[in-house]
């Protein structure tokens, strides 16, 4: 049993209370969001972070947009509800658990026009619990399959967050590890930082440090030397979305990594609940990949870049091609990738 240390998500007196992510690790605050204008922002702006945890976070989004508007006639807060979802759906547009989420919240409302507004808000709460909840069961379930995976003593690289921070339980390629790790394996994990927003070094390193896995950070560059040099067992990552072939969007710079760990024959593994599956995709061309401002690449080091007439690329994910995944780990079992 993973005992967590940290609650990223929480539903309580009446918010959702978010761990502000912007601010790990310097400081631990959270963010009590009591409308639904709120949930957007700290989806947008990165307090609530991960594909997972912005699916549960939207299932509650809608349920304070239902609270904020349960005293108007029905048509208008049908209309309201409707704008609401935009709303929600136009803060990021890669990770599909968005867009999953929201979809359920749209078709409960559907499947329930003749209920009143305060009804529709108990309904909405109540399915925003149970997304929250199925998320906690699935990394759970992810984290029992993909420990099979890893070896008694392995020395694990990951890439970005997709730890308890990006999910509402344990985290999936970060569940897998904590679960292997109560399992009594010897882990060692190597965080690649994740630039531009640090993901790895700011939030992956702080977890695993909290849960009191051996961890060691390294620059993204850092990769390749230490997969050459034979150091990595496996390599595991999350993911923002998984088409039918299983091509799939992740933190940019996860692609690299893929053809760097088939160059030198580490496993390469995805882990994601059902949340994370696109299946009217039928691959990875079809992902929008969500390009992000200019000065999160700017930032850098003790200053600001500041060179005039200098242009940034800033795409926050990237696609790598089922023909580099070693399997996939879901919360039902183990699909095989397409890697030879
Ligand atoms: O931009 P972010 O921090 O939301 O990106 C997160 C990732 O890319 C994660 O790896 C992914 O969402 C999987 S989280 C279980």
């Amino acid at each position: 049993m993973v005992r967590l240390k940290f609650e990223t998500l929480r539903w309580t007196r009446g918010r959702l209370r978010l761990i502000d992510q912007r601010k790990l690790p310097q400081q631990f605050v959270y963010l009590d969001c009591d409308d639904h204008k709120k949930v957007a922002y700290a989806i947008k702006n990165l307090v609530v972070r991960g594909a997972p945890a912005i699916g549960v976070a939207a299932g509650y989004g809608m349920a304070l947009a239902a609270r904020e508007y349960r005293d108007l006639k029905r048509e208008s807060f049908f209309k309201k509800m409707k704008t609401a979802s935009e709303t929600l759906a136009s803060t990021r547009p890669t990770a599909v658990n968005l867009f999953w989420a929201l979809n359920r919240q749209d078709k409960l409302m559907e499947g329930n026009l003749d209920k009143t507004p305060s009804e529709i808000f108990k309904l909405l709460l109540k399915e925003a619990l149970q997304i929250h909840e199925e998320d906690r069961q699935m990394c759970q379930a992810i984290g029992e399959h993909g420990s099979k995976l890893v070896p008694q003593k392995a020395t694990i690289l990951t890439h970005c967050n997709a730890g308890a921070l990006a999910t509402g339980g344990i985290g999936t390629a970060l569940g897998v590890i904590y679960t292997a790790v109560s399992k009594g394996k010897k882990i060692k994990v190597f965080a690649d930082e994740t630039r531009p927003v640090l993901q790895g070094a700011r939030l992956t390193a702080w977890e695993l440090r909290k849960q009191g896995i051996d961890t060691t950070l390294i620059c993204d560059n850092m990769a390749g030397s230490l997969l050459a040099a034979g150091e990595i067992a496996l390599v595991i990552v999350g993911a923002d979305r998984i088409a039918k072939n299983l091509d799939f969007a992740n933190k940019i710079g996860t692609y690299p990594l893929a053809v760097l760990a088939k160059e030198h024959k580490a496993p390469f593994y995805v882990a994601a609940p059902s949340s994370t599956f696109d299946k009217s995709i039928p691959n990875g061309s079809k992902i929008v990949i969500e390009q992000r401002e200019e000065s999160e690449v700017l930032q850098s080091g003790k200053g600001k870049i500041n060179i005039r007439g200098l242009k940034v690329y800033n795409p926050a994910f990237d696609v790598t091609p089922a023909s580099l995944v070693s399997a996939v780990i879901t919360e039902k079992g183990i699909i095989r990738g397409k890697r030879k």
